[in-house]
């Protein structure tokens, strides 16, 4: 999602190093998440464990307090896209879990998600995980000085395109530093060769989100969760990376990866 205010800012190799430490923490966060996520947890389970790693890590939860936001990490099941609260619901075999942490240290952000299955899931859904990330992975290629940010999102929207999922248009990726959400936007579309060309010393969020179904979303009442419009299942898998003079430098991770 994209929020607050604005700035686009280039980072130095020590801002870098900081973001890595982010990154480090978020992926201990995704680990133990996992780890945990099975038939009979209730989300709040997993935002306390969440919560207790960060903390491990000697950082800070990003979400928390952010716009009222108000749990440690998004815990998103099934047909929700993106920011569902840790509440009482409990898993059950068979379902999906996205999952979305963000962690800061000494000032600098790392923002990551994953979605898992619960168990067995049908090939469709196991599909619709597998191609996600790998959209995911090949965006996060194109995040090189010189291309454009249509080459991230047409990258993204390609590998969706064969097997007919819905891309979600309402939430994008986004740049990220010393706040979590900075410029520029990075939708999961473009065209090849357009957009804003991207920088050494940037740093970005790429976050594709892929639905089985539409691509339309809704907001619950609570005025955070997203879901699909048409009730279908959602995946979504998110990283952060910094654009290095040597590449793509993949930073929540638990060591950082060049691309
Ligand atoms: N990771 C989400 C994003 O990419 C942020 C979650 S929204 C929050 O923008 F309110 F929970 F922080
Ligand atoms: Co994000």
């Amino acid at each position: 999602m994209s929020l607050g205010t604005k700035v686009i800012t280039t980072k130095s190799a020590d801002d870098f190093a900081k973001m890595e430490v982010a990154g480090r923490c978020v992926a201990a966060v995704h680990e133990a998440v996992r780890r945990a996520a099975e038939p009979g947890v209730s989300m709040k389970e997993l935002d306390a464990i969440a919560a207790e790693v960060i903390g491990e890590h000697g950082c800070r939860p990003s979400f928390l307090g952010y716009h009222g936001y108000p749990a440690t990490i998004c815990t998103s099941p099934n047909n929700i896209i993106v920011h569902g609260i840790p509440g009482d619901y409990r898993l059950r075999e068979g379902d999906i879990l996205s999952v979305d942490a963000g962690a800061i240290y000494e000032g600098w952000h790392g923002d990551a998600a994953f979605t898992m299955a619960i168990g067995e899931v049908p090939d469709e859904v196991r599909e619709l995980l597998v191609a996600t990330e790998q959209a995911l992975w090949n965006g996060l290629r194109q995040a090189k000085a010189g291309n454009r940010l249509g080459d991230i999102g047409h990258a993204i929207e390609t590998t969706a395109e064969p097997h007919g999922y819905g891309v979600v248009r309402e939430y994008i990726g986004h740049g990220i530093g010393r706040q979590m959400h900075e410029a520029p936007n990075v939708p999961n579309y473009g065209k090849p060769g357009k957009g804003m060309k991207l920088k050494e010393g940037w740093a970005l969020a790429i976050e594709p989100m892929f639905n089985l179904g539409g691509a339309e979303t809704a907001v619950l009442d609570d005025g955070w969760t997203v879901v699909t419009a048409d009730g279908s299942l959602s995946a979504h898998f998110e990283h952060t990376v910094l654009i290095t003079p040597e590449g793509p430098k993949v930073s929540t991770l638990p060591e950082p990866v060049l691309l």
